[in-house]
């Protein structure tokens, strides 16, 4: 099935009150296997590359990935930009065939936010790309970028962020933050609810890794329609070449160790989709 972008996926979880799981990957063997998980679960699902990982390679490897592994499966896919950092990389993952982009100004003012925000969503509302925008700031590193502290989502501008911005979905910072947590995150559910309730747009959590099943099935009810994940995949990778590596020292073959890392990151993508509710909920577009 050809990519699909995620405006409409996310607005059938929301109607429908589940979460679609949106997963970074890092290279092949990820691909694969998050798109073998949401096969084997008819669940649809979305993909992503950071920054720093379309730095490592480019665009065009990432998309002729994915767009492989999508045109080979029955569920709908789409390829995500997560956190870009400026309207000229937004730009460069349109040209690409990404179908969705979020274009990341929670470091700006709130104003300079909205202008680079509504920005890419006027240069990808032609070919009707979604725009995830964030607004407050989501804790912690995601490839060594920091996302600073605090700056938790403010109800009352997230509303009018949505509305002078036009974007087709919102990251919100509720206490959630990237990267392994230190100790038991407090999240702001009363938060979360009370924009929910001014924000007609899907709602999105990133720093999903670390959070107990709990805390994301009640972030769900409150309104979250996509939830991130990156550590923990890259963990599980890197885990099973680990484990492949030490009990077998003289693997000389790649695809040897490799292969035990898709392995694990398949079980962890599994996990998280049942997690996020979306098992079954592979809607085909009709032609
Ligand atoms: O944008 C990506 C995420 O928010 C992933 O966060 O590494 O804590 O899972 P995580
Ligand atoms: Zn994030």
């Amino acid at each position: 099935m050809p990519l699909v972008t995620t405006e409409k996926m996310l607005m059938d979880a929301q109607k429908e009150g589940f979460a679609v799981g949106a997963f970074n990957v890092e290279n092949l063997e990820m691909v694969q296997a998050v798109v073998e998980a949401a096969e084997e679960l008819k669940s649809p699902v979305i993909l992503q590359t950071s920054a720093k990982t379309v730095q490592y390679a480019n665009f065009s490897y990432f998309h002729s990935l994915v767009k492989a592994a999508a045109d080979g499966a029955s569920v709908p896919i789409a390829l995500h930009l997560d956190h870009g950092n400026s309207f000229e990389l937004a730009m460069q993952a349109l040209r690409a065939g990404y179908t969705s982009i979020m274009i990341d100004g929670s470091h700006e003012s709130y104003e300079d936010n909205i202008c680079l925000s509504k920005k890419v969503v006027d240069a990808c509302s032609p070919s009707r790309i979604s725009v995830e925008a964030e607004l407050g700031k989501v804790g912690g590193k995601e490839d060594d970028i920091d996302g600073g502290d605090g700056g938790l989502t403010e109800p009352i501008e997230a509303k009018e962020f949505v509305e002078r911005t036009n974007v087709t979905s919102l990251a919100v910072a509720i206490g959630t933050s990237h990267g392994v947590y230190k100790g038991v995150p407090k999240l702001d559910l009363e938060r979360l609810s009370e924009i929910r309730k001014v924000v007609s747009v899907p709602l999105v959590l990133h720093g999903g890794s670390g959070l107990s099943e709990e805390s994301i099935k009640e972030c769900i009810k409150r309104g979250i329609c996509k939830v991130n994940y990156a550590t923990e995949l890259r963990i599980a990778f890197t885990e099973g070449v680990k484990q492949a590596l030490s009990n077998t020292p003289n693997i000389i073959d790649p695809k040897k160790f490799t292969s035990v890392g898709r392995e694990k990151v398949k079980e962890m993508a599994i996990e998280k989709i049942k997690t996020c509710g979306s098992v079954g909920k592979a809607i085909v577009p009709a032609l």
